[in-house]
């Protein structure tokens, strides 16, 4: 079946980015059997209907005015465990899209990624205070469990038949003296849901028993974000003589390296890893927040802020990379079940179950990142950025049109993109002020 797959739709469509938007969106639309409704969501146009119009909107948020767009573009060449993907990526900074789709490009040619994840488990936390005697307090939480879970699961029966629920719980002390803790994780098998609702609604069900039974006062009730239960894991081998060899290799690894010693640097690295992955993340209507939260706090699990991704050569002196993060995304419920964009982004992107969401979303992460690494090791980050970013400086100095590509490129010819010689250039060629 993968094989049929494959020959029939590829994500391997070569000057996919020369074509002009409407064509791109027939690609797509063929390879995700879009209809014609489907397609009209995305070429917005007079009253064609948006991802959210403005009174649902005001159904998701408080205090609505109206919706927030940003572009929406698709990486191509994506092969994820043998399966081809295009992938849905909402984000304003350019370049980022270009720079996923050339590293799946370049990944294809030892097989794509390969990516997997644990259970999707999440942490729900409840804080206990006032508590006189902890050790037994932490025991008697223990011998309970079995009672405690089955009232966590009576909270949410939907989950249990789809084969997720309550599946443990672990205590711990915290703090010292009058600021002493008894904290409760309750470990919940949330299936394809991001799971905050039903994690929080089992803690707040939960927290008036373990008061009842260790006499403490239950103060927060939520669940954590440091979602290190529900990890998503990719791996790819990116052949070195498509990205330039040994010496190209060798100065990759050594900017890697530089994150891996100096949390100032890996902040960089995973801000890049992000670009990637809040971008698909917001693309299907996940939140991204949460995400980020969790990212940042796993990458300093061990006291020191570290990169996200690591890589190594191979025996054959190939570059490997990995990614491995929590990834708390959910393909049903939640607001975003509303964003008729995100609905179709869900179904371009083509994925069964929020598991092997979050693999695209992993292996996105890691695409990103070897494609900074590789620039920034290589010829620097400004060249690939340079050609869009003219082109915003040109659209901000008033061009419109075929002006646009005419001023970014006498711009970058010049090694000059600035806003003021935008200026000039619409001045001395169009006569424009
Ligand atoms: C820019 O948005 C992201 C980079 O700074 C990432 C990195 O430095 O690795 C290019």
């Amino acid at each position: 079946m993968g094989v049929m797959f494959m020959e029939k739709k590829s994500s391997r469509i070569s000057g996919f980015y020369k074509l002009p938007v409407a064509e791109r969106l027939e690609k797509v639309a063929d390879f995700a059997d879009l209809n014609d409704e489907e397609k009209k969501i995305f070429l917005r146009n007079g009253d064609v209907a948006l991802g959210i119009d403005t009174e649902i909107a005001d159904r998701m948020i408080e205090n609505v005015i109206g919706v927030f767009e940003l572009p929406l573009g698709i990486a191509t060449n994506f092969v994820i465990n043998g399966r081809e993907y295009l992938i849905p990526m909402a984000i304003e900074e350019s370049s980022v899209v270009a720079a996923a789709s050339n590293a799946a490009r370049i990944a294809r040619v030892k097989g794509g990624f390969h990516a997997s994840t644990t259970d999707p488990v999440m942490i729900g936390q409840i804080q206990l205070l006032n508590v006189e005697d902890f050790e037994k307090a932490a025991d008697t939480v223990r011998k309970e469990k079995k009672k405690l879970l089955e009232v966590a699961n009576a909270q949410d029966k939907t989950l249990v038949s789809f084969g997720g629920g309550a599946r443990d719980i672990e205590v711990k002390v915290l703090g010292e003296g009058k600021e002493r803790m008894l904290i409760l994780h309750l470990l919940v098998d949330v299936r394809d849901a991001m799971g905050a609702n039903a994690v929080n609604t089992m803690c707040e069900a939960l927290a008036p028993i373990v008061e009842e039974i260790t006499g403490g006062k239950a103060r927060l009730k939520i669940l954590s974000n440091l979602a290190d239960k529900r990890l998503a894991r990719a791996e790819a081998v990116f052949d070195k003589e498509t990205i330039g060899g040994d010496e190209v290799v060798d100065a990759f690894l050594e900017g890697y390296r530089f994150a891996v010693f100096d949390p100032y640097r890996a902040a960089t690295h995973n801000k890049g890893i992000m670009n990637g992955i809040d971008a698909v993340v917001i693309a299907t209507g996940n939140d991204w927040r949460a995400i980020e939260a969790g990212a940042h706090a796993y990458a300093a699990r061990d006291g020191q802020y570290k990169p996200l991704t690591k890589y190594w050569k191979d025996k054959d002196g190939n570059l490997v990379g990995s990614i491995e993060i929590p990834l708390a995304i959910g393909t049903v419920g939640g607001a975003s079940s509303l964003h008729k964009k995100a609905q179709l982004c869900r179904k371009i992107v083509g994925v069964k179950t929020a598991g092997e969401l979050a693999q695209v979303i992993a292996s996105v992460g890691l695409a990103q990142n070897f494609a900074a690494l590789l620039a920034l090791s290589t010829v620097g980050i400004q060249k690939g950025h340079m050609e869009l970013h003219a082109q915003n400086i040109a659209v901000m100095a008033g061009a419109k049109g075929d002006q646009i590509d005419e001023i970014a490129k006498r711009m970058i010819e010049e090694k000059n993109v600035r806003i003021d010689r935008a200026k000039e250039l619409m001045k001395e060629l169009y006569g424009i002020v």
